[in-house]
């Protein structure tokens, strides 16, 4: 689980991530003076250097984790600050990281979940849509796993569809499966970005103010397919209390609807949680207007309840 040496055969390159909410997940987690804090969601390292500085001068942790190998190999060509330790691998991880030093419980962490600007940039991952000869391959550790092209290889009219439906909410996706396995049938299997793209832009009409690409859909589906996504997010959502402290916080930056509700629900059925934030948190004007990106975040931050058996 620690950060690997992986031998990629591109050098890593300067993070061009903005993160997202950044005055607000600084106010949420530096009001407890934490001294341990889990970034579940390494990415570009933007919320762990402005979380550093909520931890006592010269003292603390700061436990960074993300699945890319790509960030990994970034972190180790930086200079670190010596409190931060960031770990290859799914923030479902998060115990083992504390126990690889010596740590059981934090005071407070963090997930922005999705993808980050240096994954949609990266020609070769097929996250992006303006790539068109990219490998669809979608997952954020693109050593473990199948990619999306080799799911959509293997798997059922049905199931595709099912898939495209449920975590793209496209109601295209009969259309879309039928067309993917058309495509098998005549050996021109979906393979790159363009393929998709294609696929999409034939089954989908073009919505009414042209606001949306006809391929978003599909590939938020196969992204949170192939990642797991949404598991990774209700694991972790039910095993975070056992370790984080008492009236530690648990702060989560999500993207989608899918993602929201399992916070929001999480939160407000499981007693082990005090929700601090009845609504969730949005951005301001001036932020979207500065990072785009940050335009459908929503954050909600929860407190581990002190309850006579923990
Ligand atoms: C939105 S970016 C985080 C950006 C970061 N907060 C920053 O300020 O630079 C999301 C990151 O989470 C990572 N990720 C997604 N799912 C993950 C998981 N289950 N475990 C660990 N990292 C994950 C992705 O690889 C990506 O680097």
């Amino acid at each position: 689980m620690p950060a690997e040496n992986h031998s990629h055969d591109r050098e890593p390159i300067a993070t061009c991530h903005v993160p997202v909410m950044p005055n607000e997940i600084v106010h949420w987690l530096g009001e407890i003076s934490p001294s341990v804090i889990v970034d579940g969601t390494y990415g570009g390292g933007g919320h762990s250097a402005l979380l550093l500085k909520t931890l006592p001068t010269g003292q603390g942790h700061l436990v960074g984790l993300d699945r890319d190998p790509a960030v990994s190999e970034r972190v180790e060509s930086e200079q670190h600050d010596p409190r931060l330790h960031v770990f290859l691998g799914s923030y479902e991880k998060a115990p083992q990281a504390l126990a690889a030093l010596d740590l059981t419980v934090a005071d407070g962490a963090v997930l922005d979940l999705g993808l980050s600007s240096d994954q949609l940039a990266d020609p070769h991952r097929g996250f992006s849509f303006t790539r068109a000869s990219a490998n669809l391959d979608l997952r954020f550790d693109p050593e473990s796993g199948q990619s999306a092209a080799q799911w959509l290889a293997w798997n059922k009219e049905a199931e595709i569809a099912n898939a495209i439906y449920r975590y793209g909410e496209e109601r295209y996706s009969r259309r879309i499966a039928r067309e993917i396995v058309a495509r098998r049938r005549r050996e021109a299997s979906v393979k790159t970005v363009e393929d998709l793209v294609e696929v999409c832009k034939r089954c989908v009409p073009r919505s009414k103010n042209h606001d949306i690409h006809p391929a978003t859909r599909t590939f938020q589906a196969l992204r949170i397919v192939v990642n797991d996504e949404l598991g990774a997010l209700e694991r972790t959502l039910q095993s975070a209390p056992d370790w984080i402290s008492g009236r530690g916080r648990l702060a989560i930056i999500s993207f989608h609807s899918l993602e929201d509700r399992i916070v929001k629900n999480t939160f407000r059925d499981d007693p082990r949680w005090n929700v601090l934030t009845k609504k969730p948190l949005r951005p301001s004007e001036q932020e979207v207007e500065q990072n785009p990106r940050s335009r459908s975040a929503k954050l909600r931050v929860a407190e581990r309840a002190v309850t006579s058996a923990t």
